[in-house]
């Protein structure tokens, strides 16, 4: 199955020198291939054994750029911001429990300028992993109140409003249907299930769950028959392709935020936050607006949280792109 994180690493446009956070790397399907191809590559997963995993694979490979640590895609503390030149998340960050502090730390991480890329399954897509979702899901206790699935990664809106709230218009946001390969000349599309069963979250959860309640082998029935009705192998192996979301994200750059200085009172607007919250330093804001620059400005004191303002007036011409998470 690895060929497949070769080709999402290939068609990500690396161009050495590049630093690249992997985020739910996992043990490096996509890492391995990005430091291959010359990248300087962090990989940050919350589960200790895929960590020490991939440290031992990169070790036996002699990629000394390529580090894997643990860490959770809704709080990376320890990260700096601005670090990265590129983020990439391949069915890894959808997975963490608060997605508006995911995007709003990919955002921070990543340097004004560079990428987000997400690759996101599709909630009720005919193909392969949806439905092994689906299914693992029918057999798996309702999850706990409150609980936001992951699969609502793959909704336009939803990308749109969590980006939005980290700071990033939605013209700054490309979402396309691409297509993930997995190929396993060497397994049955049976034996290829299995390798679901005993490694794959979301389907161990649910082997678990069935033997509990005796339904294992109706859940295992039922994942090799979507298996066997997928594969495109014209041989014994499998190969199966699933659709999924790619989404691209630019992140902004100082000149993006239109500063401009006003002869009068000096003044920098930013037109990039439409919607979502803009926190700026109280002391800096002289007028927060909708759509036009007001003709009268009256001074702004206290901290201010400002939901939904098109632009704001601030006492000076420093105004930059951190100022505004
Ligand atoms: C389906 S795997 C994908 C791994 C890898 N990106 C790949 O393409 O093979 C999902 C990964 O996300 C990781 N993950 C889940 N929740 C996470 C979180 N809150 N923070 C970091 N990683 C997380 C899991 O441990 C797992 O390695």
């Amino acid at each position: 199955m690895r060929q497949s994180g070769e080709a999402v690493a290939q068609s990500l446009g690396i161009m050495p020198p590049l630093r690249v956070l992997d985020l739910g790397c996992g043990d490096g399907t996509t890492a391995i291939p990005l430091a291959r191809l010359g990248a300087e590559v962090v990989g940050i997963d919350i589960a200790r054994n895929l960590v020490e995993a991939g440290n031992k694979r990169a070790a036996e490979a002699g990629l000394t750029k390529l580090k894997f640590q643990e860490g959770d895609a809704c709080n990376l503390e320890g990260v700096p911001g601005h670090s990265f030149d590129m983020t990439v998340s391949v069915f890894g960050a959808m997975f963490a429990p608060k997605p508006f502090d995911v995007a709003k730390e990919m955002v921070r991480v990543t340097k004004p300028g560079g990428r987000i890329i997400m690759g996101n399954w599709i909630p009720n897509d005919p193909t392969f992993v949806s439905q092994v979702l689906k299914i693992s899901s029918a057999f798996t206790p309702p999850p706990p109140e409150g609980f936001i699935s992951p699969m609502t990664w793959g909704v336009e809106s939803h990308i749109i409003e969590r980006f939005g709230q980290a700071g990033v218009p939605k013209e700054k946001i490309s979402m396309v249907k691409d297509t993930y390969y997995f190929a396993s000349p060497d397994k049955s599309p049976t034996q290829f299930i299995e390798l679901f069963e005993t490694f794959y979250g979301p389907t161990m959860n649910a082997v678990e769950a069935a033997q509990k309640n005796g339904k294992a082998r109706e859940l295992h029935a039922q994942l090799v028959e979507l298996a066997n009705a997928q594969n495109k192998s014209k041989d014994a192996g499998t190969l199966i392709l699933a659709t999924f979301m790619r989404v691209s994200v630019s992140v902004l750059r100082q000149e993006d935020f239109n500063i401009s200085i006003d002869d009068r009172l000096v003044a920098g607007f930013g037109r990039v936050h439409l919607a979502g919250e803009i926190k700026v330093a109280p002391t800096r804001v002289r007028q927060v607006y909708q759509r036009r620059p007001p003709s009268s400005v009256p001074a702004v004191t206290g901290r201010k949280v400002l939901k939904g303002a098109a632009g704001c007036i601030c006492t000076d011409s420093t105004l930059t792109v951190g100022d505004y998470y």
